[in-house]
């Protein structure tokens, strides 16, 4: 998959592309990402790439012309056929690991990240076929969500993770929170581990787990659990339990 990013800030990208998962896949070459700087496509002089709002106002706002140069330059580099071109904007469909499992299934994708107050309303109407925002705040740049975007795709390529199941039980990636994790020692400070996990029943544990994401879901995140199916076993045992769970 490749991910081009258009922006003004590329050095803050440096170190959360350098470390971790998305170093590893970068070195895999599950991934290639590619970072332009918009101010490189800007014609004049002083490189200029915001101006103040017509009709007055305070702030500045991102010029079309770099952008849509930015843009032509990725387009015409490879043939993108379909790429989506997601413009990150707090007015955009938010986020989520639906929509993340959505952009991964592409071989291309186009970032813009918009800066100031705004960008020029023609990067929304002709460049950007979808808008994108990480949650209901303000950032002060695009390049913060892009970020944010970029590893929670990577995750889901197929040989990124050190485990191919890891992804699968991440919180969210069923509709459910994830169930409690341990890890040794198995008592700390008079804290043990639950017991049911040093059984080595598998299935007991899976059904423990379930039970665990179903209950923990339930309390912190009720608004999710009207989106996830249940079976009707376990439809009843949440009736009948969910209050006595921690
Ligand atoms: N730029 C500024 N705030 C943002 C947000 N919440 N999501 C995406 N891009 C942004």
């Amino acid at each position: 998959m490749r991910i081009d990013i258009i922006c003004l800030f590329p050095e803050m990208f440096v170190s959360p592309f350098s470390q971790s998962i998305v170093k590893r896949a970068k070195e895999q070459e599950l991934i290639d990402i590619v970072i332009h700087n918009i101010r490189d496509y800007t014609r004049d002089k002083h490189h200029v790439v915001d101006d103040c709002p017509y009709g007055g106002g305070p702030g500045m706002v991102l010029k079309p012309e770099p952008v849509f140069e930015t843009v032509a330059a990725v387009k015409q580099e490879l043939k993108p056929d379909g790429m989506p071109i997601i413009l990150l904007t707090p007015q955009g469909r938010v986020f989520s690991q639906q929509v993340a499992r959505e952009l991964a299934l592409h071989s291309r994708l186009a970032l813009i990240c918009g800066h100031y107050e705004g960008v020029d309303e023609r990067i929304r109407d002709h460049i950007a076929t979808d808008e994108i925002s990480i949650g209901d705040y303000v950032l002060s740049s695009g390049e913060l969500a892009a970020m944010v975007i970029v590893d929670a795709i990577v995750r889901l390529i197929p040989g990124a993770l050190g485990s191919p199941l890891s992804a699968d039980s991440d919180s969210h990636s069923e509709g459910l929170l994830e169930y409690p994790q341990y890890t040794r020692p198995r008592v700390y400070r008079d804290w043990p581990v639950p017991e049911v996990l040093l059984s080595g029943n598998h299935s007991e544990i899976a059904c423990w787990r379930r039970r665990q994401a179903i209950s923990r879901t339930a309390k912190r995140r009720p608004d999710l659990m009207e989106k996830i199916t249940l079976s009707d076993k376990e439809k009843q045992w949440t009736s009948e339990n969910l209050l006595n769970l921690k």
